[in-house]
């Protein structure tokens, strides 16, 4: 906690892009402004900070962008700022604008990066969850994961009626970095008779029995959802591995990538987005410093930094005896 008022607020969008960051922005900026502070977009997240890029934002800045992906903050993944000379320049780039208070929305990587900065320099800053990932502890959601898993379901959707009509074995690549979040929740919503994981060791040899036996009573219409971080190395070696141990079978590999990034973002993450870009304003108002805002139990929840880094989420093993129960 800090006794010093803040006046002038920072906002930034770091890392990958996720979408509802510009509902985030949003509230954050009116929130601000309501509250008698003035408010500035820093561009291009902390790379924007280190070169200076950074603009006043009034109420109609931020006008129209609720339903809009993407950030218009711009986002980006700055290595300098990890080096002190960088957040040095950073440092007195805000001080120039008097700006005493920050807020960043991104994933763990940017988290990482206002830890540093906070501990190093006084300006308080708040984190918000924006990423696809759904990887970071202190949330139960994060803004953007809700239409990725939209995106990629109605993705599958389509993968799954053409896979129908030709009785083939699909297998899917999702995002999610490290995580296995959106392969696990987009697999349980499409009917996935696998899914792939990081956080769950899979037996490769179980899933080809499984497919083995499944061909034996005609059934050749199998989707398996595959995590790009998954033990394997991601959905290629997923699909070279079955296809070695059955040749004969009719295999196709999508990879869905960056579509999963894009899009109008859903109503949750709108939702999600603005209550807590609202909330991160009343935290640096109350004089709260290296927190991360979240919502757990739909309750606002305050998460150090410090932990919000380090921390993943658990997945009870009992999600993948329901995958097996229900694609049985
Ligand atoms: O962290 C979000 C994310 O989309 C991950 O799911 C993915 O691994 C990574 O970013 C891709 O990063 P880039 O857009 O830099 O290739």
């Amino acid at each position: 906690m800090t006794d010093k008022k803040v006046t002038r607020i920072g906002v930034l969008t770091s890392g990958g892009d996720a979408p509802g960051m510009n509902a985030a922005v949003r509230a954050v900026v009116r929130t601000g402004i309501y509250h008698g502070l003035e408010v500035y977009a820093v561009m291009r997240g902390y790379q924007g900070m280190i070169e200076n890029d950074i603009v006043k934002m009034e109420s109609r800045s931020v006008a129209n962008i609720i339903q809009r992906g993407g950030t218009i903050l711009k986002t980006a993944r700055s290595k300098e700022f990890f080096t002190p000379e960088g957040r040095k320049k950073a440092y007195e780039n805000l001080k120039s604008h008097g700006i005493n208070g920050l807020i960043v929305v991104g994933g763990d990587g940017s988290f990482n990066g206002a830890l540093k900065f906070s501990e190093e320099f006084d300006i308080p800053c708040i984190g918000l969850p924006g990423t696809i990932d759904k990887d970071i502890a202190g949330s139960d959601f994060t803004i953007g994961f809700d239409t990725a898993v939209n995106t990629a379901i109605d993705a599958i959707d389509k993968i799954r009626d053409t896979a129908d009509a030709h009785d083939r074995l699909f297998i899917i690549e999702v995002m999610g970095r490290d995580a296995g979040y959106i392969a696990l929740h987009s697999g349980v919503a499409t009917g996935a008779e696998h899914v792939l994981i990081p956080e769950h060791k899979t037996d490769i040899d179980e899933v080809i029995n499984s497919l083995q036996e499944k061909e034996k009573r005609k059934k050749l219409m199998n989707l398996i959802v595959v995590a790009e971080g998954d033990e394997f190395g991601g959905g290629e070696q997923v699909t070279k591995y079955i296809k070695e141990k059955l040749p004969n079978a009719d295999i196709k590999i999508t990879v869905l990538g960056h579509i999963q990034r894009g899009g109008s973002p859903t109503c949750a993450d709108r939702i999600l987005a603005s209550r807590m870009g609202y909330h991160a304003v009343l935290c640096l108002m109350e004089g709260r410093n290296n927190v991360m805002v979240g919502i757990v139990n739909d309750q606002m929840h305050y998460t150090p930094l410090s932990k919000a880094v380090k921390a993943k989420q658990q997945i009870d093993e009992d999600w993948f005896d329901m995958i097996k129960i229900l694609a049985s």
